[in-house]
């Protein structure tokens, strides 16, 4: 690990281009932005030599943990074979193991097909096409209209960015595809309906039909949803929720597109949310965590009854693609990368060890005056700040993300602060973290979020830390599984 050198930074200032990153804060503020250098499991390494633990797993994608040499050497075994294969013209070997693989381990069906991109954008954007071609071959033209909820996000390209749920990203890209609709999150902590209720009432999911009916059903091609809606901070379904969509879409004909770009491969804790949950979605788009972060790549993966309307004669054909649509070298990646998840049982382990961090979290943060919600499913958890507990008054205040992170990173932790919708700390660790980072992890939040209580006045500027930071011993017992 070495420093930037001159010539480095001179380029980092005038040449690179960061996602959704303002480049000009690094020159009009000198600041030195962070070089990931290196990774092993949970851990990574800046130029400088510091150290972190990433939970954020790179970005909800790399789940095997960093440092696996065997998917380096699946990729550069795949290399060495063959460096390029046309998915236009020829399928790959390893794509077609992995499309087989994909059709084991999703609710789609032993013959689904897999349709591979580059990333989970394009995937959307795929799932999104496929639905309204598919409409069409029903003979049903009209049907051009798509379902999404508010807050989501599915990617930013022009199809994916229309049914994108975060109006600011939407935003400045118009004219959009046409069509878009969103009904509200399923966001039980902020609900209208039933937020102080004790069960949820299930007013969501009428919410859904409703729109659907108040749009006129033979107008609407798909509905896409993620199973548990990442952005937002975790907002997990309640039970009967998906159920009832596909219902819905059963009912009038729609097309089911569960998004898992995060969701799946174990983040959830089991393969996939719609495997915990028993739904079979008529699409699934996957990416990111598909390869661990190894390699790009992202799929549709579809139902035998759709994929079949496009398999006919010529004419039939879906007339998409792209160039390293499912390279070979992803491929391989992600083969690799399922193989350790499947060996290491660590859908499993996320379930456990999830579990584990939610109820450390709970017990850490309670009682903290700003802290409004804490919630997760497997490694997906989220800690809602308000700026009251009582009245759950929001916490929304300028750079107060900038902060936090600052905050968890000076002690040594990369995950999310996000305002999408409400002020939440997220923390989506690779799977394989361990009990002790894990434990770190929760005492790095609950001392920035004291932090942040001390700054908003809410917490005494001497507060007996010591006694949050030991996991509970029933906690610590169930840790068998992982010790
Ligand atoms: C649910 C979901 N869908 C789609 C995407 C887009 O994926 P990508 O950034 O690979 O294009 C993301 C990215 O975070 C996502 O979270």
């Amino acid at each position: 690990m070495s420093p930037l050198s001159q010539s480095q930074q001179q380029m980092l200032a005038d040449n690179v281009w960061l996602h959704f990153f303002q480049m000009g804060h690094l020159s009009s503020t000198g600041a030195r932005p962070t070089v990931l250098t290196r990774g092993i499991g949970s851990r990574v390494w800046d130029q400088d030599g510091n150290e972190y633990i990433d939970a954020l797993a790179g970005l909800f994608a790399v789940n095997v943990g960093y440092g696996r040499q065997e998917i380096a050497d699946a990729i550069a075994a795949q290399l060495q074979r063959i460096a390029f294969v046309s998915p236009f013209s020829f399928p790959s070997l390893p794509m077609i193991d992995l499309a087989g693989k994909l059709a084991q381990i999703t609710t789609t069906g032993p013959q689904s097909r897999s349709f591979f991109v580059n990333s989970g954008s394009e995937a959307v954007e795929t799932a999104l096409k496929i639905a309204k071609s598919y409409q069409r071959r029903q003979g049903f033209h009209e049907r051009t209209k798509v379902i999404a909820r508010r807050g989501s996000y599915h990617g930013t390209t022009m199809g994916a960015l229309s049914v994108n749920g975060v109006t600011e990203i939407r935003n400045g890209f118009g004219p959009l595809v046409a069509g878009a609709r969103h009904v509200p999150a399923r966001y039980r902590y902020r609900c209208p309906h039933c937020a102080l209720c004790d069960q949820c009432q299930g007013a969501c999911a009428d919410e859904m039909e409703q729109m659907v009916e108040f749009e006129n059903p033979e107008t609407i091609a798909a509905i896409i949803l993620e199973p548990v809606q990442n952005s937002g901070g975790v907002l997990s379904p309640p039970p009967g929720y998906l159920q009832r969509v596909r219902e819905i879409c059963d009912a009038y004909g729609i097309v089911f597109i569960a998004d898992e770009v995060i969701c799946g491969f174990g983040r959830v804790g089991g393969w996939f949310a719609t495997t915990e949950f028993a739904i079979q979605p008529d699409i699934i788009t996957v990416a990111k965590a598909i390869t661990s972060g190894y390699a790009p790549l992202g799929a549709a993966i579809v139902r035998k009854s759709i994929a079949d309307t496009f398999s006919g004669d010529e004419n039939d054909k879906f007339m998409h693609g792209s160039t390293f649509g499912g390279h070979p070298a992803s491929c391989a990646a992600a083969l690799a990368s399922i193989a350790i998840i499947e060996r290491e049982q660590l859908h499993e382990r996320s379930r456990v060890m999830g579990d584990y961090m939610l109820r450390e979290l709970h017990a850490a943060l309670d009682d903290h005056p700003n802290v409004g919600d804490i919630r997760g499913m497997g490694l997906m958890m989220a800690v809602e700040l308000v700026r009251d507990r009582a009245t759950r008054e929001s916490l929304a205040e300028q750079k107060l993300m900038g902060w936090l992170s600052d905050q968890l990173k000076q002690r040594g932790l990369i995950c999310r602060a996000d305002d999408r919708l409400e002020p939440v700390i997220q923390l989506t660790p690779p799977l394989v973290i361990s009990r002790e980072e894990a434990d770190k992890v929760i005492a790095i939040v609950a001392d920035a979020v004291y932090a942040l209580g001390r700054k908003l006045g809410t917490v005494p500027v001497l507060h007996p830390l010591n006694q949050i930071l030991q996991p509970s011993p029933a906690a610590a017992a169930d840790l068998e599984f992982i010790a």
